[in-house]
């Protein structure tokens, strides 16, 4: 069956923040980025990446992201994956047109790969008619970006050590949990978050301890979620940011993502949470810090913020939905 002409696809995908956080690969051969450690991760609502793909008219394939052409070395790997699904892969060969747009600023801590490459990978499968599981989805995802193959489900997410797909959290809804983001800089981070677990893995005193101690708090986080315990949860997410960042802080060199401003903001939640406010921070491969808390306080936080960090960007966040189809003119 000739399934050509290919029209164009649009997806929409939302980042995963690591609660319970990945950080460390283990060496594979030829299969990439399989977790040395096993994270949870929640859908952002407030912050998206759509991806539109079509044919181009180009001799090569393009990728712009932001209004800009990257060099989208992702995509090679994930095309290889597709085409094992594929009855006719000289498809794959047509050159492509990918536009990206993140609603949020790209490469600076804010997941912004776990978004994109999500919806890159629900786009290039419904642009191939390629049929997916959610988890077959999940693991072309994680070929691109770690932790893209948490993005493609909605709500908390496990991806276990040494596995190649995500999952949902069965019977994890919690309607009044909530994510603030805070960012006091936007600027693009100077080691993307590849390169630095690679350096922690290789010189951080701290690694093989991190990735233990880290694994060993995701059966209680998991049980923290479903009793919707949100002291027992902040507890445990302050313990695996914490031990991952004091692991890169003693890689040679050292890797260090805070800034001033970020431990002023780490401060602020101690301060709110010695006056009773349930709030936790955590921080990925940036200087933002991302409070976790419940909605009755999410004001309170953001007043409190306000007032003493002016210049500090502000983002309130439910819990976001899984990566979806916006328009698909293949079908
Ligand atoms: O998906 P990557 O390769 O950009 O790794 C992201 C890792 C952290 O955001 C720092 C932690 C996590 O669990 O998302």
């Amino acid at each position: 069956m000739d399934v050509m002409p290919f029209q164009s696809v649009t997806t929409r995908a939302h980042p995963s923040l690591g609660l319970i956080k990945y950080w460390g690969k283990l060496k594979h051969a030829d299969i990439a980025n399989v977790p040395a450690t096993t994270s949870i991760g929640v859908s952002l609502s407030s912050l998206s990446t759509t991806t539109t793909i079509k044919v181009s008219s180009q001799e090569q394939s393009q990728f712009i992201l932001n209004g800009q052409a990257i060099p989208a070395l992702f995509m090679r790997p994930m095309l290889e994956w597709l085409s094992t699904k594929l009855p006719d892969i000289s498809y794959l060969k047509k050159p492509l047109s990918i536009t990206s747009h993140n609603t949020f600023p790209t490469a600076a801590g804010l997941a912004s790969s776990s978004s994109g490459i999500a919806a890159l990978a629900l786009g290039l499968s419904k642009y191939f008619r390629v049929s997916l599981t959610l988890q077959e989805l999940s693991e072309l995802a994680r070929i691109g970006s770690g932790s893209a193959c948490r993005s493609v489900f909605g709500g908390f997410t496990i991806w276990r050590a040494n596995t190649l797909y995500a999952e949902q959290i069965p019977h994890s809804h919690w309607s009044d949990f909530r994510v603030i983001i805070l960012a006091p800089y936007i600027e693009q981070k100077k080691i993307s978050s590849r390169d630095a677990m690679t350096l922690s893995a290789n010189t951080s005193p701290y690694y093989d301890t991190w990735v233990r101690y880290n694994n060993n708090l995701v059966e209680d986080a998991i049980s923290a979620i479903l009793q919707k315990d949100i002291e027992k949860l902040g507890v445990l997410i302050r313990k695996s940011y914490t031990a991952m960042h004091a692991c890169s802080i003693a890689a040679v060199p050292s890797i260090l993502y805070w800034k001033a401003d970020s431990i002023s903001l780490i401060e602020h939640a101690a301060l709110l949470r010695s006056q009773g406010i349930p709030v936790w921070e955590t921080m990925d491969a940036g200087p933002q810090v991302k409070l976790i808390t419940i909605s009755a306080y999410v004001d309170t936080i953001c007043e409190s913020v306000k007032r003493h960090f002016p210049n500090v960007w502000i983002q309130d966040n439910t819990i976001g939905e899984g990566c979806k189809v916006i328009t698909n003119n293949n079908e």
